[in-house]
Protein backbone atom coordinates (compact mmCIF):
# COMPACT_ATOMS: atom_id res chain seq x y z
CA UNK A 1 0.00 0.00 0.00
CA UNK A 2 1.70 2.85 -1.32
CA UNK A 3 -0.63 6.19 -1.27
CA UNK A 4 1.12 8.75 0.36
CA UNK A 5 0.01 12.40 1.43
CA UNK A 6 0.89 15.44 -1.10
CA UNK A 7 2.91 16.70 2.15
CA UNK A 8 5.19 14.01 2.26
CA UNK A 9 5.57 13.88 -1.57
CA UNK A 10 6.53 17.27 -2.15
CA UNK A 11 8.63 17.97 1.13
CA UNK A 12 10.67 14.89 -0.24
CA UNK A 13 10.77 16.79 -3.91
CA UNK A 14 12.04 20.08 -1.92
CA UNK A 15 14.70 18.53 -0.26
CA UNK A 16 15.79 17.09 -3.40
CA UNK A 17 15.35 19.75 -6.11
CA UNK A 18 12.64 17.98 -8.03
CA UNK A 19 9.13 18.78 -9.54
CA UNK A 20 6.55 16.08 -9.58
CA UNK A 21 3.43 16.20 -12.40
CA UNK A 22 0.21 15.77 -10.98
CA UNK A 23 -1.51 14.27 -14.23
CA UNK A 24 -5.66 14.08 -14.15
CA UNK A 25 -7.48 11.26 -14.67
CA UNK A 26 -11.10 10.10 -16.16
CA UNK A 27 -10.30 6.38 -17.18
CA UNK A 28 -8.78 3.39 -17.13
CA UNK A 29 -6.51 4.44 -19.99
CA UNK A 30 -5.00 6.86 -18.89
CA UNK A 31 -4.13 5.35 -14.85
CA UNK A 32 -2.64 2.36 -16.54
CA UNK A 33 -0.50 4.93 -18.84
CA UNK A 34 0.54 7.37 -15.48
CA UNK A 35 1.14 3.91 -13.65
CA UNK A 36 2.97 1.88 -16.25
CA UNK A 37 5.51 4.78 -16.57
CA UNK A 38 5.83 6.12 -13.35
CA UNK A 39 6.84 2.19 -12.35
CA UNK A 40 9.40 2.07 -16.15
CA UNK A 41 10.35 5.62 -14.84
CA UNK A 42 10.89 4.56 -10.74
CA UNK A 43 8.97 7.69 -9.74
CA UNK A 44 6.69 9.01 -7.66
CA UNK A 45 3.74 10.53 -9.53
CA UNK A 46 0.21 12.21 -8.23
CA UNK A 47 -2.96 10.97 -9.90
CA UNK A 48 -5.96 13.64 -9.66
CA UNK A 49 -9.63 13.71 -10.48
CA UNK A 50 -11.76 16.90 -10.52
CA UNK A 51 -15.12 17.18 -10.03
CA UNK A 52 -15.54 16.87 -13.93
CA UNK A 53 -13.59 13.50 -13.43
CA UNK A 54 -15.89 12.07 -10.52
CA UNK A 55 -18.88 12.76 -12.23
CA UNK A 56 -17.76 11.20 -15.68
CA UNK A 57 -16.45 8.14 -13.85
CA UNK A 58 -18.45 8.01 -10.98
CA UNK A 59 -16.56 8.42 -8.07
CA UNK A 60 -16.90 4.86 -6.95
CA UNK A 61 -14.43 4.03 -10.09
CA UNK A 62 -12.05 6.44 -9.77
CA UNK A 63 -11.59 5.88 -6.03
CA UNK A 64 -11.10 1.65 -7.37
CA UNK A 65 -9.19 2.57 -10.41
CA UNK A 66 -6.61 4.46 -7.86
CA UNK A 67 -6.83 1.65 -5.97
CA UNK A 68 -5.79 -0.84 -8.07
CA UNK A 69 -3.17 1.31 -9.35
CA UNK A 70 -2.04 0.95 -5.52
CA UNK A 71 -2.21 -3.04 -5.75
CA UNK A 72 -0.52 -3.58 -8.99
CA UNK A 73 2.31 -0.96 -8.62
CA UNK A 74 2.86 -1.25 -4.87
CA UNK A 75 6.75 0.32 -5.02
CA UNK A 76 5.14 3.34 -6.61
CA UNK A 77 4.49 6.42 -3.64
CA UNK A 78 1.39 7.42 -5.43
CA UNK A 79 -0.63 10.94 -3.64
CA UNK A 80 -4.49 10.70 -4.56
CA UNK A 81 -5.51 13.91 -4.92
CA UNK A 82 -8.65 16.04 -5.67
CA UNK A 83 -8.12 18.28 -8.33
CA UNK A 84 -10.29 21.73 -7.74
CA UNK A 85 -12.80 21.57 -4.63
CA UNK A 86 -15.27 23.88 -4.81
CA UNK A 87 -16.17 23.76 -0.77
CA UNK A 88 -14.77 22.49 2.33
CA UNK A 89 -17.79 19.63 1.54
CA UNK A 90 -16.43 18.28 -2.01
CA UNK A 91 -13.45 17.84 -0.17
CA UNK A 92 -14.58 15.82 2.70
CA UNK A 93 -16.20 13.84 0.18
CA UNK A 94 -13.15 12.96 -1.23
CA UNK A 95 -11.45 12.27 1.89
CA UNK A 96 -13.90 9.66 2.81
CA UNK A 97 -13.41 8.12 -0.64
CA UNK A 98 -9.86 8.20 0.42
CA UNK A 99 -8.27 10.46 -1.20
CA UNK A 100 -4.62 11.68 0.24
CA UNK A 101 -4.92 15.15 -0.40
CA UNK A 102 -7.22 17.76 -1.23
CA UNK A 103 -7.45 20.75 -3.55
CA UNK A 104 -9.76 23.78 -1.71
CA UNK A 105 -9.93 26.30 -4.33
CA UNK A 106 -11.34 29.28 -2.86
CA UNK A 107 -10.14 32.01 -5.63
CA UNK A 108 -13.53 31.33 -6.60
CA UNK A 109 -16.65 31.52 -5.11
CA UNK A 110 -18.23 27.93 -4.50
CA UNK A 111 -20.02 27.63 -8.06
CA UNK A 112 -16.53 28.07 -9.04
CA UNK A 113 -17.32 30.86 -11.70
CA UNK A 114 -17.23 33.58 -9.65
CA UNK A 115 -14.02 35.21 -8.22
CA UNK A 116 -14.04 35.47 -4.79
CA UNK A 117 -12.23 37.97 -2.25
CA UNK A 118 -9.23 37.27 -0.05
CA UNK A 119 -11.28 36.73 3.29
CA UNK A 120 -13.57 33.99 1.71
CA UNK A 121 -10.67 32.09 0.50
CA UNK A 122 -8.93 32.78 3.57
CA UNK A 123 -11.87 31.39 5.65
CA UNK A 124 -13.06 28.34 3.44
CA UNK A 125 -9.45 27.25 3.04
CA UNK A 126 -8.71 27.22 6.71
CA UNK A 127 -11.64 25.38 7.69
CA UNK A 128 -10.90 22.83 5.02
CA UNK A 129 -6.76 22.46 6.40
CA UNK A 130 -8.16 22.05 9.90
CA UNK A 131 -10.66 19.29 8.71
CA UNK A 132 -8.04 17.50 6.52
CA UNK A 133 -5.03 17.61 8.64
CA UNK A 134 -6.74 16.12 12.25
CA UNK A 135 -6.99 13.03 9.45
CA UNK A 136 -3.39 13.69 7.65
CA UNK A 137 -4.73 14.98 4.36
CA UNK A 138 -2.73 17.69 2.77
CA UNK A 139 -4.44 20.79 1.51
CA UNK A 140 -3.57 23.17 -1.62
CA UNK A 141 -5.18 26.30 -1.76
CA UNK A 142 -5.12 28.96 -4.70
CA UNK A 143 -4.35 32.23 -4.89
CA UNK A 144 -5.21 34.72 -7.47
CA UNK A 145 -7.11 33.51 -10.85
CA UNK A 146 -6.32 31.74 -13.66
CA UNK A 147 -6.61 33.46 -16.50
CA UNK A 148 -4.95 34.84 -19.66
CA UNK A 149 -2.19 37.72 -19.20
CA UNK A 150 -3.04 38.20 -23.07
CA UNK A 151 -6.34 38.87 -23.56
CA UNK A 152 -7.25 39.32 -19.82
CA UNK A 153 -10.10 36.41 -20.03
CA UNK A 154 -10.54 33.96 -17.25
CA UNK A 155 -10.40 30.53 -18.00
CA UNK A 156 -13.11 28.46 -18.07
CA UNK A 157 -12.95 24.63 -19.05
CA UNK A 158 -15.60 21.46 -18.29
CA UNK A 159 -18.07 24.34 -16.49
CA UNK A 160 -15.11 25.56 -14.50
CA UNK A 161 -13.10 28.77 -14.06
CA UNK A 162 -13.03 32.46 -13.56
CA UNK A 163 -15.68 34.20 -16.32
CA UNK A 164 -15.32 37.30 -17.96
CA UNK A 165 -12.33 39.81 -17.64
CA UNK A 166 -10.70 39.83 -14.65
CA UNK A 167 -7.92 42.61 -13.65
CA UNK A 168 -3.93 42.49 -13.38
CA UNK A 169 -3.97 42.26 -10.08
CA UNK A 170 -6.47 38.97 -10.03
CA UNK A 171 -4.29 37.23 -12.62
CA UNK A 172 -1.41 37.49 -11.05
CA UNK A 173 -0.83 36.19 -7.70
CA UNK A 174 0.65 38.95 -5.06
CA UNK A 175 3.99 37.66 -2.91
CA UNK A 176 2.80 40.01 0.16
CA UNK A 177 -1.03 38.40 0.39
CA UNK A 178 0.51 35.07 -0.27
CA UNK A 179 2.78 35.26 2.96
CA UNK A 180 -0.72 36.42 4.65
CA UNK A 181 -2.85 33.39 3.27
CA UNK A 182 -0.03 30.82 3.80
CA UNK A 183 0.28 32.21 7.53
CA UNK A 184 -3.28 32.01 7.73
CA UNK A 185 -4.29 28.96 6.84
CA UNK A 186 -1.60 26.43 6.66
CA UNK A 187 -1.51 25.07 3.45
CA UNK A 188 0.57 22.77 2.64
CA UNK A 189 1.31 23.76 -1.17
CA UNK A 190 0.14 26.63 -2.79
CA UNK A 191 -1.45 27.47 -6.87
CA UNK A 192 -0.30 30.71 -8.29
CA UNK A 193 -1.75 32.83 -10.88
CA UNK A 194 1.19 33.77 -13.24
CA UNK A 195 -0.64 33.72 -16.74
CA UNK A 196 -1.36 29.63 -17.07
CA UNK A 197 -4.97 28.51 -18.02
CA UNK A 198 -6.59 25.04 -18.32
CA UNK A 199 -6.98 23.73 -21.81
CA UNK A 200 -5.09 23.68 -25.21
CA UNK A 201 -5.36 27.46 -26.02
CA UNK A 202 -2.97 29.25 -23.48
CA UNK A 203 -1.30 31.67 -25.62
CA UNK A 204 -1.55 32.47 -29.14
CA UNK A 205 2.35 32.79 -29.67
CA UNK A 206 5.27 31.03 -28.15
CA UNK A 207 4.99 32.68 -24.77
CA UNK A 208 7.44 35.32 -23.34
CA UNK A 209 7.96 36.71 -19.77
CA UNK A 210 4.56 39.44 -20.25
CA UNK A 211 2.40 36.97 -20.85
CA UNK A 212 3.85 33.78 -18.83
CA UNK A 213 5.38 35.41 -15.49
CA UNK A 214 7.81 33.02 -14.23
CA UNK A 215 9.67 36.21 -12.74
CA UNK A 216 6.40 36.04 -10.47
CA UNK A 217 7.35 32.24 -9.01
CA UNK A 218 11.00 33.45 -8.01
CA UNK A 219 9.17 36.73 -6.21
CA UNK A 220 6.80 34.91 -4.48
CA UNK A 221 9.17 32.01 -3.49
CA UNK A 222 11.49 34.42 -2.28
CA UNK A 223 8.57 35.23 0.50
CA UNK A 224 7.63 31.76 1.32
CA UNK A 225 10.66 29.33 0.49
CA UNK A 226 9.03 26.84 2.74
CA UNK A 227 5.56 26.55 1.19
CA UNK A 228 5.60 24.14 -1.89
CA UNK A 229 4.14 25.85 -5.06
CA UNK A 230 2.03 24.93 -7.53
CA UNK A 231 1.52 25.56 -11.26
CA UNK A 232 -2.11 25.06 -12.74
CA UNK A 233 -2.77 24.91 -16.58
CA UNK A 234 1.14 23.56 -17.05
CA UNK A 235 0.45 21.63 -20.36
CA UNK A 236 3.20 22.21 -22.87
CA UNK A 237 1.03 21.39 -25.76
CA UNK A 238 3.09 19.86 -28.07
CA UNK A 239 2.92 20.92 -31.63
CA UNK A 240 4.02 17.74 -32.98
CA UNK A 241 0.63 16.38 -31.42
CA UNK A 242 -1.08 18.60 -33.21
CA UNK A 243 -0.16 18.26 -36.36
CA UNK A 244 -0.50 14.65 -35.95
CA UNK A 245 -4.15 15.36 -35.05
CA UNK A 246 -4.31 17.75 -37.79
CA UNK A 247 -3.05 15.52 -40.57
CA UNK A 248 -5.35 13.22 -39.15
CA UNK A 249 -8.96 15.07 -39.99
CA UNK A 250 -8.63 17.29 -36.70
CA UNK A 251 -9.20 21.00 -36.31
CA UNK A 252 -6.66 22.32 -33.91
CA UNK A 253 -6.18 26.10 -34.03
CA UNK A 254 -2.58 27.45 -34.08
CA UNK A 255 -1.75 27.59 -30.62
CA UNK A 256 1.01 27.36 -27.50
CA UNK A 257 1.56 26.10 -23.94
CA UNK A 258 3.52 26.25 -21.10
CA UNK A 259 7.64 25.25 -22.71
CA UNK A 260 9.07 22.26 -20.46
CA UNK A 261 11.91 24.91 -20.07
CA UNK A 262 9.96 27.14 -17.80
CA UNK A 263 8.55 24.85 -15.83
CA UNK A 264 12.01 23.58 -14.94
CA UNK A 265 12.57 27.25 -14.37
CA UNK A 266 9.57 27.38 -11.75
CA UNK A 267 11.16 23.98 -10.53
CA UNK A 268 14.39 25.97 -9.47
CA UNK A 269 12.29 28.39 -7.94
CA UNK A 270 9.94 26.29 -5.36
CA UNK A 271 7.15 25.05 -7.76
CA UNK A 272 6.94 21.45 -6.61
CA UNK A 273 3.91 20.32 -8.79
CA UNK A 274 3.12 20.69 -11.96
CA UNK A 275 -0.82 19.93 -13.33
CA UNK A 276 -1.23 18.24 -16.51
CA UNK A 277 -4.48 17.32 -18.44
CA UNK A 278 -3.92 18.63 -21.63
CA UNK A 279 -0.99 16.90 -22.56
CA UNK A 280 -2.46 13.17 -22.26
CA UNK A 281 -5.83 14.46 -23.74
CA UNK A 282 -3.55 15.45 -26.88
CA UNK A 283 -1.85 12.28 -27.17
CA UNK A 284 -4.56 10.12 -27.14
CA UNK A 285 -6.83 11.78 -29.62
CA UNK A 286 -3.55 12.10 -32.09
CA UNK A 287 -3.25 8.48 -31.54
CA UNK A 288 -6.86 7.46 -32.13
CA UNK A 289 -7.19 9.77 -35.12
CA UNK A 290 -4.11 8.38 -36.61
CA UNK A 291 -4.99 5.26 -36.02
CA UNK A 292 -8.53 5.34 -37.70
CA UNK A 293 -7.23 6.89 -40.34
CA UNK A 294 -4.33 4.03 -41.40
CA UNK A 295 -6.90 1.22 -40.26
CA UNK A 296 -10.81 2.40 -41.22
CA UNK A 297 -11.91 -0.74 -40.94
CA UNK A 298 -11.29 -1.58 -37.22
CA UNK A 299 -14.06 -1.83 -34.62
CA UNK A 300 -12.43 -3.60 -31.51
CA UNK A 301 -11.70 -0.93 -29.44
CA UNK A 302 -8.84 -2.99 -27.82
CA UNK A 303 -6.62 -2.11 -30.58
CA UNK A 304 -6.99 1.40 -30.58
CA UNK A 305 -7.28 2.29 -27.05
CA UNK A 306 -3.77 0.41 -26.71
CA UNK A 307 -2.23 3.14 -28.99
CA UNK A 308 -3.60 5.86 -26.67
CA UNK A 309 -2.33 3.98 -23.72
CA UNK A 310 0.84 4.04 -25.15
CA UNK A 311 0.94 7.66 -26.64
CA UNK A 312 0.23 8.52 -23.21
CA UNK A 313 2.71 6.71 -21.31
CA UNK A 314 5.41 8.08 -23.10
CA UNK A 315 3.83 12.04 -22.53
CA UNK A 316 4.28 10.37 -18.63
CA UNK A 317 7.75 9.37 -18.91
CA UNK A 318 9.11 12.67 -20.94
CA UNK A 319 7.65 14.47 -18.21
CA UNK A 320 8.89 12.41 -14.82
CA UNK A 321 12.32 12.89 -16.62
CA UNK A 322 12.28 16.11 -17.54
CA UNK A 323 10.96 17.41 -13.86
CA UNK A 324 13.67 15.65 -12.47
CA UNK A 325 11.04 12.90 -10.47
CA UNK A 326 12.36 9.87 -12.02
CA UNK A 327 14.35 7.63 -9.76
CA UNK A 328 13.43 9.07 -6.50
CA UNK A 329 10.21 6.09 -5.93
CA UNK A 330 12.32 3.62 -4.17
CA UNK A 331 14.22 6.89 -2.12
CA UNK A 332 10.68 7.45 -0.21
CA UNK A 333 9.77 5.43 2.97
CA UNK A 334 5.65 6.20 2.90
CA UNK A 335 4.68 7.56 6.04
CA UNK A 336 0.72 6.62 6.72
CA UNK A 337 -1.97 9.16 7.17
CA UNK A 338 -2.13 8.42 10.65
CA UNK A 339 2.00 9.66 11.15
CA UNK A 340 1.17 12.55 9.01
CA UNK A 341 -2.03 13.59 11.31
CA UNK A 342 0.34 13.08 14.44
CA UNK A 343 3.21 15.07 12.59
CA UNK A 344 0.78 18.19 12.35
CA UNK A 345 -0.63 17.53 15.63
CA UNK A 346 2.92 18.06 16.67
CA UNK A 347 3.45 21.11 14.99
CA UNK A 348 6.64 19.81 13.18
CA UNK A 349 4.61 20.18 9.48
CA UNK A 350 3.90 23.97 9.97
CA UNK A 351 4.83 26.28 6.58
CA UNK A 352 7.25 28.52 8.62
CA UNK A 353 6.94 32.04 7.29
CA UNK A 354 9.88 34.09 7.34
P1 LIG B 1 -3.69 21.72 -18.55
O1 LIG B 1 -5.03 21.95 -19.18
O2 LIG B 1 -2.67 22.73 -19.00
O3 LIG B 1 -3.20 20.34 -18.73
O4 LIG B 1 -3.84 21.96 -16.99
C1 LIG B 1 -4.44 20.99 -16.16
C2 LIG B 1 -4.68 21.51 -14.79
O5 LIG B 1 -4.16 22.53 -14.37
C3 LIG B 1 -5.62 20.76 -13.92
O6 LIG B 1 -5.90 21.42 -12.73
Amino acid sequence: MAIISLRQLLDHAAENNYGVPAFNVNNLEQIRAIMEGAYEMNSPVIVQASAGARKYAGPKFIKSMMEAAVDEFPSIPLVMHQDHGGSTDDCKKCIDLGFSSVMMDGSLLEDQKTPSDFEYNVKVTKETVEISHKLGVSVEGELGCLGSLETGMGEKEDGVGAEGVLSHEQLLTDPEEAVNFVNQTQVDALAIAIGTSHGAYKFTRPPTGDILAIERIKEIHKRIPNTHLVMHGSSSVPQDLLKIINDNGGNIKETYGVPVKEIQEGIKHGVRKVNIDTDLRLASTAAIRRHFVKDPAQFDPRKYLVETKDAMKRVVMNRLKEFGTAGNADKIKPLSLTVMASNYLSGTLSPKIN
